[in-house]
């Protein structure tokens, strides 16, 4: 039986409306909500983000970057057996997003689920695949993040708002011979549920609460500084391996303050640090697997290089998954 998973392949989709910080301003300016390009450059790093039309799905958004995916590993849709997509925004109550993605590639039969973390929701993805494969139950597994985070966006807030966008990244994780992923440290902490949430839930044929994102910024970025530099260091720990081996940080691009404190933390170079938040906002569980992809086709980063990935969000959630590209 193999030892190890590794990454063979990425992709990634972005919805094709872009919105710069100046076209949101203006938008919001019609509802009465003031905010600058300057106040969202400064505070957060973002300049753009994408978001989708109305009719289209998570699921849709995760098709493209799962064929991408795919045709860099060099595998059919045939081959997979075993889909996971991290997302907070599925299409529906259920079914997943992962049993629909499924069908829509034209396959069938193989396990398919939705892991549900919020921004962490990927590294959760990725350690569960990589679970799954070393016990021998998958073998060619397709891990997806993606996110339809404009559905929940309250645009009357702009301490939220702008912060978020929608998009798609995917990793094609198969059983390897050589080691791919080294080590992974996942944790929540279920008592922060109020300062991160989308509070609203459908009962009895209506949603009871508020379905908007509500966020305590300011608490959410001091405990996501200090989590992240405590899980890369369990994950460098667990496989033995020390922050000076790191050849890319990929943390959960929700704010560029944080990434680089992070960074600093860790006692790595910010040329060290792979950044899209600036053109994709926050994308919650797909802004990593989004960030590795555009990292990987800008020739960034290589086979055979160390890359530290980071989730935090919602729930609280954390995590790492440190591996071998
Ligand atoms: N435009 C203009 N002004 C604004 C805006 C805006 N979009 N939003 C807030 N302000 C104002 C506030 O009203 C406040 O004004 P006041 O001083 O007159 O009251 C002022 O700016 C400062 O507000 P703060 O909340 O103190 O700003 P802060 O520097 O903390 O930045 C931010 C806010 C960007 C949200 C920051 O706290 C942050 O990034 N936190 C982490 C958020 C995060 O990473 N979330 C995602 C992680 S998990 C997940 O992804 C789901």
């Amino acid at each position: 039986m193999p030892t190890y998973s590794r990454i063979t392949g990425t992709g990634s989709y972005l919805p094709p409306r872009r919105l710069s910080n100046a076209e949101l301003a203006a938008e919001l300016a019609t509802r009465g909500v003031e905010t600058s390009d300057e106040w969202i450059v400064e505070r957060t790093g973002i300049r753009a983000r994408h978001f989708a039309a109305p009719d289209v799905t998570c699921s849709d958004l995760a098709v493209p970057a799962a064929q991408a995916a795919m045709e860099a590993a060099g595998v059919a849709p045939q081959q997979i057996d075993l889909i996971i997509v991290a997302t907070s925004t599925p299409d529906m109550v259920f079914p997943s997003a992962a049993a629909i993605l499924q069908h829509k590639l034209g396959i069938a039969g193989c396990p398919a689920f939705d892991v549900q973390a919020v921004c962490s929701g990927f590294v959760y993805a990725l350690t569960v695949a990589d679970a799954m494969i070393r016990a021998g139950n998958a073998t060619r597994a397709l891990v997806v993040g993606s996110e339809v985070f404009s559905r929940i966006l309250d645009f009357n807030d702009r301490t939220t708002c702008v912060l978020f966008g929608d998009g798609a990244g995917a990793v094609v994780l198969e059983a390897s011979e050589t080691p791919g992923i080294l080590a992974s440290d996942l944790h929540a902490d279920g008592k922060h549920v109020g300062i991160l949430c989308v509070p609203g839930h459908v009962s009895g044929g209506a949603v009871l609460g508020d379905p908007l994102l509500k966020m305590d910024g300011q608490a959410v970025f001091k405990l996501a500084v200090g989590v992240l530099e405590d899980a890369a260091r369990a994950t460098l720990a667990k496989a033995g391996r020390t922050q000076e081996q790191i050849d890319w940080l990929i943390p959960h691009q929700a704010n560029i303050r944080i990434m680089q404190s992070t960074a600093k933390r860790l006692k790595l170079p910010l040329d060290k640090l792979v950044v899209t938040v600036d053109e994709h906002g926050n994308t919650s569980a797909a802004s990593i697997p989004l960030a590795l992809d555009h990292a990987v086709r800008q020739g960034k980063v290589k086979k055979g290089d160390l890359l530290m990935l980071e989730g935090v969000g919602g729930g609280f959630t954390w995590g790492a998954v440190l591996l071998n590209f």
